[in-house]
Order: C-alpha cells, then structure tokens, then sequence
C-alpha cells in the first residue's frame, strides 16, 4: 500500500521541475494528481517557462508510474481559475487532501534599489500571492469534505535567510513562512498540517537555463562551471552543488502523509546543510 493511497493532491507548477518531481512520486505512492501550470512566459522572467507539452509529459509520467492526472493550465495570480481548477479536481477525485503550493519564479538580479517595479510586483505576485490564492481556492474545498490533510507550501532557503540580488525573492520566500505559520494555526484545529519545503539550489530549469547559473549547467562545457560548482558546494556541508528535484519531492511527500501526522507550522529545508 502506498504512503498517499486514496488521497489526492493539487500541485501547482507540475509542468516541470520541482513540481513534476511531487506530481510523479506522489503518483507512485498511490495519490491521484490535479497539476496546475501557467505553461506560459511571464514578462519579467528571463529564462524560458514551460509550455503545455511539458505539462502534458508530467501526465504520461504520472500514468507510466500507475498513477491518475487531471492537468489543468491556470495562472496561480488568477482566482477563478483556480477556484475552477479545486472544483474540476473535487468533481474527478472526489476530495483534495493536500496542496503542494510549489509554483514560482526567478528574475532580475540585482540590489533590491535597482529591481523594477515590473519585477518586484509580479514576482510578489506569483511566489507569495499565488501560493495565498491557491490555498483560498483550495483550503475551503478541504474544508469542505472534513477529512483533514496536508499543505506544503514552497519556501526556499531564501526564506530563512536573506540572499543578496535577489531581494523580492527573499521577502516574498519570507512570506511564505509566514503565511505557513499562521495556516498552522488557523487549521491545526480542523486536522490540516501546514508545512513549508525549502529547497538549496535545486537543478531545475529555473536556475540552469540561460540565467546567472546557467554557468553551473552541467552538460554545458563552461569552463567557469567548475569554479561556481566548487562555490556552491562549499556552501554546503554535504559537498554538494545542486539538489536534484526528487530530493525535494521525498521531503513534501513525508509531510503529505501521515507519517507526519504530528508535524505542523514548521520548515524542513532540503539544502544539505546550507542554512546549519
Ligand atoms: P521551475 O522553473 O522548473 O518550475 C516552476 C514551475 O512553476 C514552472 O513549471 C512554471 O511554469 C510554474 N509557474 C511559474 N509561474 C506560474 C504561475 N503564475 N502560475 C502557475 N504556474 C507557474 O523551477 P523549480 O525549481 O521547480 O521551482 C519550484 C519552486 O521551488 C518555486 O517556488 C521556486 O521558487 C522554489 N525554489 C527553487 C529553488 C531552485 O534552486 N530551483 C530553490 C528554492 C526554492
């Protein structure tokens, strides 16, 4: 029997990295899947976002690894149409269980004096105010069939610590664990645990194509990769560079079930040691 049998989760950025890593290995552990993605560009954002092919992929994922999928394309800055996309995923699987709030974006390095008003408003927009959307769309439909369940919002180290250039990033990641906190409190007394992931580096097509690390690529022969690499492992205590996605994936998986039963309003940073 599978850690998630009869539950079912709504993933929001499935189409691709993080996200598809939570919509397959919950899909193995016997979890049926809503996956929610924009599968579209976003102006601010400078490295290429996932189309709706990439989003149908994680679907053949999901049903190679036996599992069920209902994807739907909706912007997490757009509450009817996550609003609809609770109701679609009520009406095929008959409940939602747990929400993995994972989707985001990077853009515009640089001193928070210098970040665009453009870049601050949608990436605040995404990263803090969607994951607030998407639990608005989904919390009451839990609520609703009163069988309790599991958030998992998407922080980042960034939301424990500051990070230089990317300041709308930390303050919004920051956000996020606040509004983990205050969920914790709000729905312990119905039996929803409310959790934060937070990811180090993850290679994902968020970091590795053609932004800043994109010099960390490593199928790329960058002669500067080695020295970036090196950096980012000796910020690590494991001797790391990059977390892979599954990583992530078994960390939200063990808080989705209830393994965790007991485990609320707290962060489990996936960073190998970046944040000790
Ligand atoms: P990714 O870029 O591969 O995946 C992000 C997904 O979110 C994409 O499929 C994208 O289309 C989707 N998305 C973006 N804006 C959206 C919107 N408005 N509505 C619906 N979907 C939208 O990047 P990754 O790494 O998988 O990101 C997942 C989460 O992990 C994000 O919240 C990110 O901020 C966080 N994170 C990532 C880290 C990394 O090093 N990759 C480190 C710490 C946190």
């Amino acid at each position: 029997m599978g850690r998630l049998e009869g539950k079912v989760a709504f993933i929001t950025g499935a189409a691709r990295g993080q996200g598809r890593a939570h919509a397959v290995r919950f899909a193995q552990e016997g979890a049926k899947i809503i996956g929610v993605d924009v599968c579209d560009s976003l102006p601010t954002v400078p490295y290429p976002m996932p189309a709706k092919d990439d989003l149908d992929e994680t679907a053949r994922l999901v049903e190679a690894a036996g599992g069920e999928i209902l994807t739907v394309v909706a912007d997490v800055r757009d509450q009817p149409a996550l609003d609809k996309a609770a109701a679609d995923g009520v009406a095929a699987f008959g409940g939602i269980d747990t929400l993995v709030a994972n989707a985001g974006i990077l853009s515009s390095e640089g001193p928070a004096w210098e970040i665009t008003d453009r870049a601050w408003q949608e990436l605040i927009d995404v990263n803090l105010t969607g994951v607030w959307r998407t639990v608005k769309a989904v919390v009451p439909r839990m609520l609703e069939t009163g069988r309790g369940g599991s958030l998992v919002l998407t922080s980042s180290y960034t939301g424990l610590k500051g990070e230089p250039q990317i300041a709308h990033y930390a303050a919004a990641k920051h956000g996020v664990m606040g509004l983990t906190r205050s969920l914790a409190h709000e729905l312990g007394p119905h039996d929803i645990r409310v959790n934060s992931v937070n990811p180090g580096n993850t290679e994902t097509g968020m970091v590795v194509n053609d932004f800043s690390f994109g010099l960390l690529r490593p199928d790329l022969e960058n002669p500067q990769r080695a020295d970036a690499a090196a950096t980012l492992r000796q910020l690590t205590l494991l001797n790391v560079d990059f977390i892979q996605p599954e990583d992530i994936a078994n960390a939200a998986l063990w808080l989705a079930s209830d393994e965790a039963r007991y485990v609320t309003g707290i962060a489990v940073p996936v960073d190998a040691g970046w944040y000790a």
